[in-house]
């Protein structure tokens, strides 16, 4: 069902004192907020189980992973499963963020495994699609955007699709303080609705929720959310900072 939803994407930061001074001012500010969306944390794996007892003894923030191995159990040092991320109140995990692509080869081929992961484990993923500026420039950022949504999602069936969240974070957004505007990203939003109707069906495409990500901050929440097609956000750089997360979450 679509919901709105502001997911943190905490990447690789903070140490554990830190990361849990965190939580506890979010966990404090939003018990005092009147926010109407869903609010995710996603921390470093290691801060998992802490971020989950505070989040759940309060029932304010869902816990999301920020990564999940392709593979089921067994043999596979240093990798997280889904079975391990659901045994820790794990709710939601990024898949197939433009850094996990980047540095480390992530293919739309081996996200559909991780995908499929989760969803046996009732996790919801949340997979992050987006052009780089090149391809934006070369004026082919919708038939990027397509092919990744289409390789990665578009084998699943109607009821699976309607665990998935997407993401649309444009590579050149991401980081750089050079948000999308509002409407370049209702434009796009409004295409991945068109692509998952064609696919799948109109009820389908409505009940879809879709995030932007990429530069969003406590100042440019409120406009992007405004739009039809923008139903939240994933937050990078600002969700390390309590008081603009909390700004953002109360946005809508
Ligand atoms: P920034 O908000 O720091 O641009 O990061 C966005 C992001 O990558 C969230 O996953």
């Amino acid at each position: 069902m679509r919901k709105n939803i502001v997911a943190g994407n905490w990447k690789m930061n903070k140490t554990f004192q830190e990361a849990e001074e965190l939580i506890s001012e979010l966990v404090t500010g939003l018990e005092k907020s009147r926010h109407t969306c869903e609010v995710v944390v996603c921390p470093p794996a290691l801060y998992i189980e802490m971020a989950s007892d505070y989040g759940h003894e309060e029932g304010v923030i869902k816990i999301g992973a920020q990564n999940v191995s392709e593979y089921e159990k067994g043999a596979y040092t240093g990798e997280i499963s889904a079975a391990m991320l659901k045994s820790m109140d794990v709710d939601y995990c990024i898949v197939g963020h433009s850094e996990r692509r980047k540095y480390f080869g992530e293919t739309n081929k081996q996200l559909a495994l991780k995908i499929e992961r989760l969803l046996e484990n009732a996790i919801h993923p949340i997979y992050c699609c987006g052009e780089l500026l090149e391809e934006r420039e070369a004026g082919k950022y919708f038939e990027v955007v397509e092919k990744q949504i289409e390789e990665a999602l578009f084998h699943f069936s109607k009821e699976e699709f309607g665990n998935i969240v997407i993401a649309y974070e444009p590579v050149w957004a991401i980081g750089t303080g050079k948000t999308a505007t509002a409407e370049q990203a209702q434009e796009m939003h409004a295409f991945i609705r068109r692509i998952i109707r064609n696919k799948y069906d109109e009820e389908t495409a409505e009940n879809t929720t879709i995030l932007y990500g990429g530069s969003c901050n406590a100042k440019n929440a409120e406009e992007l959310f405004a739009n039809p097609d923008v139903d939240g956000g994933l937050i990078g750089g600002a969700s390390l900072i309590a008081e603009d997360f909390i700004k953002i979450v109360n946005s809508f």
